[in-house]
């Protein structure tokens, strides 16, 4: 049996813990697997670019960061929806050259689109979920995620102190454009007092007036916002009319206007952290070395079934499939009446946007 590899879009904490595990598990399915290290993504098998490796170099990579096999970002329209299919086609044609029994693609949302699309045309795909923003559909986690929070609950938890030795306003940014789920768990996690996530967009009078109360009864504050944290006036334009007019105001995201505002309205020094990638770097935590290790195991036993055109998904505690085709194209998202962003507000963390 051959099997291709490859991971897509913006690495995590997990990408080779994984691949150690399905090879693991694999070999001892199957002595004889063949394993194609398809090299940057998508990128690799429009190109056919690969080299062949041997299970056992998977089997000591699960502590590794990043991805051995290397990544890219192929946003699915230009991928797919380009101009007479070419890159599609030549997708499919190197899988058949390569002779490949199936592919194994680990990636986030738009990798799944991707692989849910080729599926459609004959490929036999298996998919992993990773991602450090939990938004593909139809699993409880991503992996990647929890390693995600673990940095950036690390970030609120040491901006505290600073913040109450200078009696500031402290604001991290939590990577996240759509969905604000690393933020919501870093923030709950990282005892934050305001939480600003894109599901729910906010006013900034009713944040500023929940900075002064914080600020009044402990003396400093620290907000957590995602990166695409959003006020009520952006809510209502599209994406690409909310990034223009962010250009032209020279900012991507909100995170400085909220804290000058704050400035502004208060007198209080505040200051804006940028975690950013580290949240992406480094080895996986416990937690996602657990489900790692479950996930790449069970794709292993998904290929010895010949159970293709699936991913591999988590709910309540247990390794189960979705098929592809169910879940390409859907993204999960907070909901503002989530049972976490509830007991969030039990605590008296504010989302901005209520009195
Ligand atoms: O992979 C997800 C993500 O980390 C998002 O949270 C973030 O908005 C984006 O990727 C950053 O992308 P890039 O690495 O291309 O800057």
């Amino acid at each position: 049996m051959k099997v291709g590899i490859l991971t897509s879009g913006g690495d995590c904490a997990g990408l080779n813990a994984v691949m150690s595990a399905f090879a693991k598990a694999m070999a001892a399915i199957e002595p004889k697997i063949e394993i194609c290290g398809i090299i940057n993504g998508y990128d690799g098998l429009i190109n056919r670019k690969y080299r062949m490796i041997k299970p056992e170099d998977f089997f000591d990579i699960l502590k590794l960061g990043g991805t051995i096999l290397g990544t890219s970002r192929q946003p699915y329209k230009k991928l797919i929806q380009v101009e007479e299919n070419t890159k599609a086609a030549q997708m499919k044609e190197n899988y058949r050259k390569m002779g490949l029994d199936f592919l194994l693609v680990l990636g986030g949302q738009g990798t799944h689109k991707t692989a849910a699309f080729l599926s459609s045309e004959g490929l036999k795909i298996i998919a992993l979920p990773k991602t450090i923003d939990n938004d593909i559909w139809g699993t409880d986690f991503t992996f990647g995620f929890h390693s995600a929070v673990n940095v950036a609950t690390e970030c609120l938890d040491r901006v505290q102190t600073t913040a109450a030795s200078h009696r500031r306003v402290m604001l991290v940014e939590i990577m996240g454009n759509k969905a604000g789920w690393l933020t919501l768990y870093a923030g709950i996690g990282g005892g934050a007092d305001i939480i600003l996530i894109p599901e729910i967009p906010h006013d900034i009078d009713k944040i500023a007036r929940a900075v002064e109360c914080v600020e009044k009864q402990k003396g400093f504050c620290v907000i957590a916002a995602a990166e695409g944290a959003m006020d009520k006036e952006e809510a209502l334009l599209s994406k690409k009319e909310r990034m223009q007019k962010r250009a032209e105001a020279g900012e991507k995201t909100a995170s400085n206007r909220i804290a000058k505002a704050i400035e502004e309205k208060l007198n209080i020094e505040t200051r804006v952290v940028v975690p950013g990638h580290i949240q992406r770097g480094g080895s996986p935590s416990p937690y996602d070395r657990v489900i790692c290790a479950q996930m790449g195991a069970y794709a292993a036993k998904l290929a010895a079934e010949r159970c293709f055109g699936v991913t591999v998904a988590l709910n309540s505690g247990k390794i189960n499939f979705n098929n592809l085709a169910d879940i390409a194209g859907k993204t999960k998202l907070v909901t503002p009446k989530h049972e976490l962003v509830q007991t969030a507000r039990d605590m008296g963390i504010f989302f901005g946007e209520l009195c």
